[in-house]
């Protein structure tokens, strides 16, 4: 890999931040300093040091999104709508990225976007219980009947009835609620259509977090960030019990 991608995947700067920075001299491959912004560089053997850093080639990368509506969480969507993995700045345009559990097009929030194919299916699996905590909005009132509902696990359709979830009502008022439901899977739509089946229709969602996970509410919308190392551990721990 290219000296200037490696260096800007690894987060240390957009293409053109670590252009000037090599040409600085402030990089060195195996001791060596490299002026070459182009020299190729095996990310198993080479040395690289940036600003006296140690630069490890990491082969995933993980990001925390807060997903902003009007954008497709994934990409075989609807040709000319944008994805999520487009906001996605240079730096990782190497990466092939994808979303551990998708969002609809019109939902917000927290969204992980990685090239690790198991780690996704670990967050995803319903098997795993790593538990998905969604802000929503909805026209009709939810009540204490629609708590019990979904406690009990609600027939969406002849073809699905949802696992227990929970549902936890912050306020019903004026022909409008606002809750949280807490669900261990993920089917198409699923928070929409088991809110559909108690006769109530949700007009706004926010995905807040998923296993113990927080969106991080810095991040504008649209914004990302890579995990830290210790939110990446938590949740490879928790997706493996
Ligand atoms: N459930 C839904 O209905 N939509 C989402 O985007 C996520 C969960």
């Amino acid at each position: 890999m290219r000296l200037d991608r490696l260096l800007a995947n690894m987060g240390i700067g957009s293409r053109r931040d670590v252009k000037k920075i090599i040409s600085s001299g402030t990089v060195t491959v195996n001791g060596v300093t490299a002026r070459d912004t182009g020299l190729e560089i095996d990310t198993e053997g080479d040395e690289v040091v940036c600003c006296g850093r140690p630069v490890k080639y990491r082969k995933f990368v993980y990001l925390m999104m807060n997903k902003p509506s009007g954008v497709l969480s994934c990409g075989d969507g609807v040709p000319g709508v944008k994805v999520c993995a487009d906001l996605v700045g240079d730096d990782y345009g190497f990466y092939d990225l994808s979303p551990a559990g998708r969002l609809d097009v019109d939902s917000e929030g927290l969204l992980i976007l990685t090239n690790d194919g198991d780690f996704i299916h670990s967050i995803i699996s319903p098997n795993k219980k790593v538990g998905k905590v969604y802000f929503i909005r909805t026209d009709g009132e939810l009540d204490e009947g629609d708590v019990q509902r979904f406690k009990e696990g609600i027939k969406v359709d002849d073809d699905f009835t949802a696992k227990s979830a929970e549902l936890k009502i912050l306020k019903s008022i004026g022909g409008v609620s606002e809750a949280l439901v807490t669900l261990s899977e993920g089917k198409y739509h699923q928070v929409k259509r088991m809110v559909k089946a108690c006769g109530k229709t949700v007009t706004y969602l926010k995905r807040l977090s998923i296993g113990g996970l927080k969106l991080d509410e810095s991040l504008a919308p649209g914004g990302y960030r890579p995990l830290t190392d210790e939110e990446l551990a938590d949740l490879k721990q928790q997706a493996e019990h």
